[in-house]
């Protein structure tokens, strides 16, 4: 295989993996470590003196962290014995590898922006894990229920949506049904806007109605492969032997708002019978601000089901019961929060890949999942997606991603240009998104 593109970094100043660096990601320290100022009390409540030693630790620790990043500083190995803790020195020491003498140690700004900005969300998990007996808090929790709060009108109109279409799911016909799926597959990839990383942790939830703006944001997609998928799940649906199983797994991203989306869309897919059973992947520490931990998800699914609004309980009351028949199942794995790009995960996760294989479809939601799938690499506009994903084929799969990054495949020739000369930040502001798939039809 022909090597691939340089990795995007943050030596280009101005680019924005820079500014990210820079910028973006210090601020994200400063909201840390000021939400362990606030709950202060609250350590002191639960754990004592303990609690205020702990909490101070950990503050210490961000604040190293903090200085390290801003001046520029090696990257040094972690050092508290955790599950992914070799995998990650290991991951290291093969970027030290691959400098010469000159080039030095792997640093913030000069290594792959990808290894860098997910080992700094390491490196918070870190310090909280040092500092016991706050060991479990969560730092981004608050901004993550935040957001699901602030959203409440649209949870509620997506909800009467959802119950809406199941009611009458029996009278559809085909093209309707495909219209149905197209929207609130839709409705998941704009939901992807609502990420508290790029916003640096302040609010960004979603406070209009989504469904009555799909037509108007149908220009922004720039590559939709929509048709692909229906005839992939159509297809799937119509030779699936009796009580045989169709899966879809949805690798998820943002907690709040997205999430909702993505369960509203999981929720479609089995009451119109063209999956029967969805794995969800979420995080098991958190990360990138706002991503979903299994806490996050089963809290959500709570929350929905305690509203007062009687379409949003009874939604919440059915994902609850898809939980505990197993028609729904929650999974984390340690990949996910690894900096590898995903054409490693053979090597690296070969159960996870072994388990994805068995999906008829894999979504794979948001901004990050695409930077590993196509190894964030400085790929020209038009590379075909399937080439940048460098053998990761573990089943048919789409990704569904508002743009956050510079970086994007797969486009018809000139688009990119024509895009950067009349909106040059297009790549990074999340209006323009794809739903881009790949594998055999
Ligand atoms: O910090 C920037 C970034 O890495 C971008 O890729 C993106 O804006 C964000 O973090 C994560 O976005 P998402 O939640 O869609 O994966
Ligand atoms: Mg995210």
């Amino acid at each position: 295989m022909a090597e691939p593109p340089a990795p995007l970094s943050g030596q280009e100043v101005g680019s924005f993996a820079y500014l990210t660096m820079k910028d973006r990601t210090p601020q994200i320290l400063t909201k840390v470590i000021d939400t362990l100022h606030r709950h202060k009390s609250e350590f002191f409540e639960k754990h004592g003196e303990e609690g205020l030693e702990a909490e101070k630790k950990a503050i210490s620790l961000l604040s190293k962290l903090r200085n390290e990043l801003q001046t520029d500083k090696p990257i040094i190995p972690l050092v508290e014995k955790f599950a992914d803790t070799d995998l990650w020195n290991q991951y290291l020491d093969y970027q030290q590898g691959l400098l010469s003498e000159a080039e030095g140690k792997p640093s913030w700004f000069q290594s792959p922006w990808l290894f860098v900005e997910c080992y700094m969300y390491r490196r918070i998990h870190e310090a909280i894990i040092q500092s016991p007996p706050i060991d479990d808090f969560d730092v981004f929790r608050e901004s993550k229920d935040q957001n699901f709060f602030e959203s409440q009108e649209s949870v509620i109109a997506l909800c009467v949506h959802l119950q809406e279409v199941k009611r009458t799911v029996e009278d559809l016909d085909e093209d309707q049904l495909k219209r149905e799926f197209c929207q609130l597959l839709q409705i998941s990839l704009w939901g992807n806007k609502c990420d508290l990383s790029l916003s640096g942790g302040e609010s960004s939830s979603q406070k209009t109605n989504v469904m009555s703006s799909l037509e108007d944001f149908k220009p922004f997609i720039l590559v939709n492969d929509t048709e692909h998928l229906w005839s992939l799940l159509s297809k799937c649906k119509k030779t699936r032997e009796k009580a045989s199983t169709v899966r879809v797994d949805i690798v998820l991203d943002n907690s709040g708002f997205e999430l909702i989306t993505d369960l509203v869309l999981a929720d479609f897919l089995l009451f119109s019978e063209l999956a029967t059973e969805i794995h969800f992947y979420g995080k098991t520490i958190p990360w990138f601000v706002s991503d979903t931990t299994k806490r996050d998800f089963n809290w959500l699914i709570e929350q929905v089901k305690q509203s007062n609004h009687k379409w949003m309980s009874k939604s919440g009351v059915d994902w609850g019961n898809y939980v505990q028949t197993g028609r729904w199942v929650y999974l984390d794995h340690l990949f996910w929060t690894l900096p590898h790009e995903y054409c490693a995960m053979p090597q690296i996760a070969p159960d996870l890949y072994a388990e994805l294989q068995k999906a008829c479809l894999i979504l794979f939601k948001g901004d990050l999942n695409y930077r590993k799938l196509t190894r964030d690499r400085k790929w020209e506009f038009t590379v075909p997606f399937h080439q940048a994903l460098s053998g990761f084929h573990p089943a048919p799969l789409c990704s569904l991603r508002t743009l956050k990054a510079e970086i994007q495949v797969g486009l018809q020739p000139g688009l990119g240009e024509q895009l950067t000369a009349s909106d040059p930040s297009w790549l990074t502001t999340g209006k323009y998104g794809i739903v881009q798939f790949d594998g055999p039809l």
